[in-house]
């Protein structure tokens, strides 16, 4: 029997991580874990960001580091905020680097949160890796900074991977959450301009993905995690209306989306930007979808469906 395989996820209780954890354990994969706070349970199966002989001791051996760290940006871009976002990318980054230069055993592949948002507002062609243009603002400065703590850190028996994650929908909604509200509300007609392009995953489909890429020897750097059918808002709404069972849909001008978002605390960068993210690596390498199809994706994610 072959031995059972060993990932690691940092920041595993979050939306991606708890699917994660949930994925690998039913493929028989052991999971452990890096927080916040170390979960308990044996020595090596979890660690605290701040205890540098666990991180070693949980990454020692492991064959695949998935580092899903990262304070929510769902928040208003106040000095406060924008310091935490950076920082738990950045060092969270630095350290896993560190720990991993430890480790007598490293894991050969690393796999790092990125973002979709690393390029520019898009609305003329989309942005593969390869010929996609990087963006200006918060972040995308944020963005930068954490590939750039990915790329200076020394593992040269552990290959690293930047993971260029679109919008991420799965059960429950995850990012889908707020447009599926304002649907339910009768105001899930088109937001802004409505010509934003609107680049998703389905988490099911990352998880594929991250196990995809565990296997590519071939593949490094910066890879988009997105699906190939990317539509406008206007779709996008039309599609999340059929899937809530929608029938009014007014539409939001951009003015009140902004009033709207510093109410709720948050910004309206998720609405509001044009993200076309091109899966340009994925695809060349043959990786097969599940959910590739926006309208079929929301119809299941609306009726609860995994
Ligand atoms: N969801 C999306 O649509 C999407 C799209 C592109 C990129 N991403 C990136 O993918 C990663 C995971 O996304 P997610 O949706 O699962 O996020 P999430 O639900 O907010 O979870 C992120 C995890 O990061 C850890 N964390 C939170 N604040 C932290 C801090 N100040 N310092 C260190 N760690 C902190 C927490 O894990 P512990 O409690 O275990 O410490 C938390 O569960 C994030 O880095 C996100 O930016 C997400």
């Amino acid at each position: 029997m072959n031995k059972p395989k060993t990932v690691v996820l940092a920041g595993a209780s979050g939306f991606i991580g708890s699917y994660f954890r949930a994925r690998f354990e039913h493929d028989d994969w052991t999971v452990r874990t890096i927080g916040r706070r170390a979960a308990g349970g044996a020595p090596g199966q979890s660690a605290s960001w701040d205890d540098d002989g666990a991180l070693t001791r949980v990454l020692d051996g492991a064959d695949l580091l998935v580092n899903l760290a990262g304070r929510s940006v769902h928040c208003r871009y106040n000095a406060r905020n924008k310091a935490a976002i950076l920082a738990s990318r950045v060092r969270t980054t630095e350290a896993l680097g560190r720990a991993i230069a430890r480790c007598q055993e490293p894991p050969s592949v690393w796999l790092n949160s990125s973002t979709g948002t690393i390029y520019r507002d898009a609305r003329d062609r989309p942005q593969s890796e390869e010929d996609g243009e990087l963006g200006a603002g918060f972040s995308v400065d944020v963005a930068r900074a954490w590939e750039s703590a990915l790329e200076a850190t020394d593992t040269p028996r552990t290959r690293k991977v930047a993971l260029r994650i679109a919008i991420v929908l799965g059960p429950g909604g995850g990012a889908l959450r707020p447009f599926a509200t304002l649907a339910r509300l009768g105001l899930g007609g088109h937001m802004g301009v409505g010509t934003q392009q609107f680049s998703w995953i389905h988490v099911e489909d990352l998880y594929r993905a991250v196990r995809f890429l565990h296997a590519r020897t071939d593949i490094s750097g910066p890879v988009n995690i997105a699906s190939p059918d990317v539509v406008d808002n206007r779709e996008l709404m039309q599609l999340v209306r059929r899937a809530y069972g929608a029938r009014l849909g007014i539409p939001t001008p951009a003015w009140l989306l902004r009033l709207g978002a510093v109410l709720i605390r948050t910004e309206t960068e998720l609405v509001l930007k044009s993200r076309w993210v091109q899966p340009a690596k994925l695809i060349d390498a043959g990786f097969i979808y599940r959910q590739p199809e926006l309208g079929r994706a929301l119809l299941a994610i609306a009726k609860g469906k995994p």
